[in-house]
């Protein structure tokens, strides 16, 4: 089966069989990657037009209970200086956000006891009471459907939780055997059920990643249907278990995005921070492969650097909300519109 064709079966058919991923994913040539990526590109313009979306990302603690293998802030990793935002500090990062046009703000942190629920509803309902027309998506773990409603209540909209592999002895390999696929999944249902707008992912080139495993991450997107997908290439943090792995690439991440919105037409699909990271062209590679989301730093300077998941975490420069005329600039030399809305999933 040839490149081109496969990319306009998966195209047509939106899904994928093992072998065309086997295909899309091997030896091909410039030319047969550029179909793939003005492929995807077409399907994206088809549902939202010429418009990147943005989100005002701010990480606001660095604490976790959890002992992730590849993760910068996992817990057994003593070389993190760790924080917590206060509240007002939050406000006042969604301030300047909302000033540089931000209607989407994502609290992203560690699985952090201090912040419970109780901690949480407080800062969403404070968010939503001061920007009302704004986007709120938390991105803090797994948690019970009880809180994934409190939050809900208090007026979250989305939330972000990568499934980092559907296949499960992936799953055991990348995580302490205390976590479960099973159960991040079902935080995912549940998510879905109570009625967020939910994003799953997972990292490009994580150790012991297959094109069997990505197939089954490909098959769990197109049985969830999230509103959103967040894949970025892995990147060895030198004081985890994985210190010594390889990085995923670029190629391998532009090729899944591209396949992504290929068999998910209306997926949000951002260009993430990590894809900035290992090129410095990552994001709008990454545009121009199918993805139609940016999520820039708002998190204050000072605690940037200390939110490391990966090494060199881009954080600054156009990676930062500081950096938002220079990036809808970029963004408009390669054909596209940053825009101000919140880019709700249609
Ligand atoms: N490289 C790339 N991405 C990472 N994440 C965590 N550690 C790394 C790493 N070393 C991703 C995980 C997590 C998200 C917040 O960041 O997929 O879900």
């Amino acid at each position: 089966m040839s490149y081109i064709f496969t990319v306009n079966e998966v195209r047509e058919k939106q899904n994928i069989t093992v072998e065309q991923l086997r295909i899309l994913l091997g030896n091909a040539s410039e030319e047969e990657l550029n179909f793939l990526y003005g492929q995807a590109r077409e399907v994206a313009d088809k549902v939202y037009g010429k418009k990147v979306f943005k989100r005002g990302l701010i990480e606001f603690t660095n604490y976790c209970k959890n002992d992730c293998y590849y993760c910068g802030i996992r817990r057994s990793n003593n070389c993190v200086e760790r924080y917590r935002l206060e509240k007002e500090i939050i406000l006042e990062c969604c301030k300047r956000g909302y000033e540089l046009g931000y209607r989407t703000f994502v609290l992203q942190g560690g699985e952090d006891g201090y912040f419970t629920d109780e901690r949480i509803c407080d800062i969403v309902s404070s968010v939503r009471e001061k920007f009302p027309d704004s986007a709120i998506t938390l991105s803090i773990g797994e948690k019970s459907k009880e809180s994934y409603q409190k939050y809900f209540d208090a007026g979250a909209n989305r939330y972000l939780l990568r499934h980092e592999t559907a296949n499960e002895e992936h799953y055991g390999r990348l995580h302490p055997t205390e976590l479960s696929l099973v159960n991040r999944k079902q935080c995912l249902w549940d998510l879905k059920e109570i009625g967020y707008q939910v994003g799953c992912g997972f990292m490009v080139g994580s150790s012991y990643q297959t094109i069997e495993t990505l197939y089954e991450d490909l098959m769990f997107i197109k049985a969830l249907e999230p509103h959103m997908v967040g894949i970025g290439p892995f990147i060895p943090q030198q004081d985890t278990p994985f210190a010594k792995e390889k990085a995923g690439t670029l190629e391998m991440t532009l090729r899944l995005l591209a396949m992504i919105r290929l068999i998910h037409p209306h997926v949000l699909l951002p260009a993430t921070t990590a894809l900035g990271t290992i090129h410095k062209q990552g994001r709008e590679l990454g545009i121009l492969a199918g993805a139609n989301v940016v999520m820039p730093n708002l998190s204050p300077v000072d605690v940037r650097d200390k939110y490391k998941l990966y090494d060199n975490k881009a954080c600054s420069g156009d990676e930062a909300a500081e950096g938002d005329a220079n990036l809808q600039l970029r963004i408009k030399n390669i054909g596209y519109e940053l825009v101000c809305d919140r880019g709700d999933y249609c």
